[in-house]
């Protein structure tokens, strides 16, 4: 089965003003449909870098990138825009929640196309769906404020998840919340997998980590693995 994602010999390099300095090289990396990938790396070791080329936020300096099988290593910003909100869910630390919208609205934000009245309640099944995936149907309209922040954390997964992406990329997602909330944040991308979704999480929790099919680590840009995946 082709791949979701396949990295092989990535490298990204910061050019500034004083000399090159490297931030990724030689990243080999594989993710297929219903897997998940944890990554571990000190501060500053290049794991939001490394997120940001798979959910093409910036593009690399070396190497190739194959999704679903095409390269798309040198791709323009238009066709990456495209690719990035048909393809990748994105979850933050941060939850980026519009704190005067409810629930649903902030999670129908990311369906904003299509007009008229049947749009618009097939638009709304699709989010209680979401709403619903995640455990907080109930809370659909709510606004931010009133929610903790694991439930916060849930309504901008169910955001990630509306448009059915195929990929979920999660950065440090546990990162504000306490032990207990982030287990349930994980749980609930975990059951993204289950549905076939390729999730690749940053995480400083080895807990949370272990929960994934395979452990990644980035030492100063270079990928290893630290618990491979069982292999079927
Ligand atoms: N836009 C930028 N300009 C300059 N340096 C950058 C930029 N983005 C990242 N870096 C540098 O690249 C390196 C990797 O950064 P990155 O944010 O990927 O690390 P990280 O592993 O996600 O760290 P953290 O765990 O703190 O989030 C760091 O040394 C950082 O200073
Ligand atoms: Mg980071």
């Amino acid at each position: 089965m082709t791949p979701l994602i396949q990295l092989t010999g990535v490298g990204k390099t910061l050019k500034g003003q004083g000399e090159p300095r490297s931030i990724l090289s030689g990243v080999d990396m594989t993710l297929h449909a219903g897997e998940s990938v944890a990554i571990l790396g000190r501060s500053g070791s290049g794991k939001s870098t490394l997120l940001s080329l798979i959910g093409l936020f910036d593009r690399p300096d070396d190497g190739q990138y194959l999704l679903h099988g095409n390269d798309i290593s040198r791709i323009a910003e238009r066709r990456a825009a495209r690719l990035r909100s048909a393809e990748f869910g994105f979850v933050f630390q941060r939850f980026f929640l519009l704190k005067h919208l409810t629930a649903m609205q902030n999670v129908a934000m990311a369906l904003v196309n299509g007009q008229g009245w049947a749009a618009r309640r097939r638009r709304r099944a699709r989010v209680m769906a979401a709403l619903d995936q995640v455990g907080v149907a109930h809370l659909a309209k709510q606004r931010p404020p009133r929610l903790s922040g694991g439930e916060q954390q849930r309504v901008a997964i169910a955001r990630a998840l509306v448009r059915e992406p195929r990929i979920l990329l999660a950065d440090e997602p546990t990162g504000a919340l306490d032990t207990e909330t982030g287990a349930l944040v994980i749980d609930v991308l975990h059951a993204a997998t289950e549905r076939g979704c390729g999730l690749v999480l940053v995480t400083h929790d080895h807990a949370h980590a272990n929960r994934m099919g395979r452990v990644l680590r980035l030492n100063d840009g270079v990928l290893v693995t630290e618990r491979a995946g069982v292999s079927v």
